[in-house]
């Protein structure tokens, strides 16, 4: 019989709550999620991220307070971002390396708080300790060198997993960096220690808040578009996230991720590793902003949104509107 009217019609299953609930294809729950926070020196430290609202620096014992409040929230994972003091940056983004840095110190008071309660993501690349605001090392004409950034980026991670880190992600987008770093944790040790690569990830203009959390948008000159991928390539994406599966990634992220919902879904489709998205800093701006002007109920706006990373396929979101989330989610 044919699937036509009236033997079929589609509103039949949504005449009800029950049965919304029922046929509902995509579930979300706090354990999605990926909670983002940028940490600053100090001692009981709070600073506003004037152009992220909502979102605060916070200085490492607090850092171990939003921990155990991720844990409460039913959320798996943190991912830490430090906003280097200006001093301490410099040509090389030498801190990066320092067994002592603002990250590694974050890592451990994270796990003294929660053991191992909770995921702790690293983000592996120099701009937050570079004085040029550039992901790497550059030359003498200003471009950012591959393979010597690489030696470093190695180091950076190794010292990342000597400090605790669970998930190493490198968001540099230099060539050949996830072997090299793969390697280097193998040889240390630290087997279990996994990679999610930013495999895809765009020279994106909805990354503007995120350099002013980690001080890095006063100092960056130019762009980033010999190393981050352009907007119009999707074909690209495919081979990026096929080198990094292929040189030990255990999972790919894409980023940003709403603008990008045809990369995701793609690589859901051809790759059998787990696929996660990064919702930027603009990305959450922008809804908050939106909620702000009255277009619509926050809650709802950013709800919607996150579950749109789930139906095409992610198996879990890096969002700054993780513990609203979480908190709609638990009810
Ligand atoms: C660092 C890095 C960036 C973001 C995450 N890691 C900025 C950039 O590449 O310039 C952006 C995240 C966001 O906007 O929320 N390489």
């Amino acid at each position: 019989m044919n699937r036509s009217y009236p033997n079929t019609r589609l509103r039949r299953t949504r005449a009800h709550g029950w049965s919304r609930a029922m046929h509902r294809e995509t579930v979300m729950t706090s354990a999605d999620l990926i909670w983002p926070l940028f940490v600053t020196d100090g001692s009981d430290a709070e600073e506003p991220v004037e152009s992220l609202p909502g979102v605060s620096r916070w200085s490492v014992d607090n850092i171990a307070k939003r921990a155990k409040e991720a844990v409460s929230l039913g959320i798996p994972c943190i991912a830490l971002f430090p906003n280097t003091p200006s001093d301490l940056r410099s040509d090389d983004g030498g801190e990066a390396l320092n067994p002592d840095n603002l990250m590694c110190r974050a890592i451990r008071a994270v796990r003294d708080a929660c053991g191992t309660d909770i995921g702790i993501l690293t983000d592996v690349a120099l701009d937050p300790y570079t004085s040029h605001g550039q992901d790497g090392l550059l030359d003498d004409a200003g471009y950012v060198v591959n393979d010597d950034t690489v030696a470093v980026l190695v180091d950076q991670a190794v010292n990342q997993a000597e400090a605790g880190a669970d998930i190493i992600a490198p968001s540099d987008m230099m060539d050949g960096r996830v072997r090299a770093i793969r390697m280097a944790l193998e040889m240390a040790g630290h087997h279990n220690v996994q990679i999610m690569a930013y495999a895809a990830k765009y020279a994106s203009a909805f990354y503007g808040p995120f350099r002013d959390a980690v001080g890095s948008s006063g100092l960056l000159k130019g762009d980033k578009t010999t190393y981050q991928m352009d907007p119009a390539n999707a074909d690209e994406a495919m081979a990026e996230i096929a080198l990094d599966i292929a040189e030990g990634a255990d999972s790919v992220m894409v980023k940003p991720g709403l603008a990008y919902l045809d990369i995701i879904w793609r690589a859901r489709q051809r790759f059998d590793v787990p696929v996660f998205a990064y919702q930027v800093s603009g990305e959450y701006a922008l809804i908050e902003a939106g909620a702000q002007l009255g277009i619509g109920d926050r809650d709802a706006l950013l709800m919607e949104k996150l579950l749109a990373f789930k139906r095409a396929g992610c198996s879990g979101v890096l969002t700054y509107h993780a513990p609203a989330a979480a908190r709609i989610l638990n009810g």
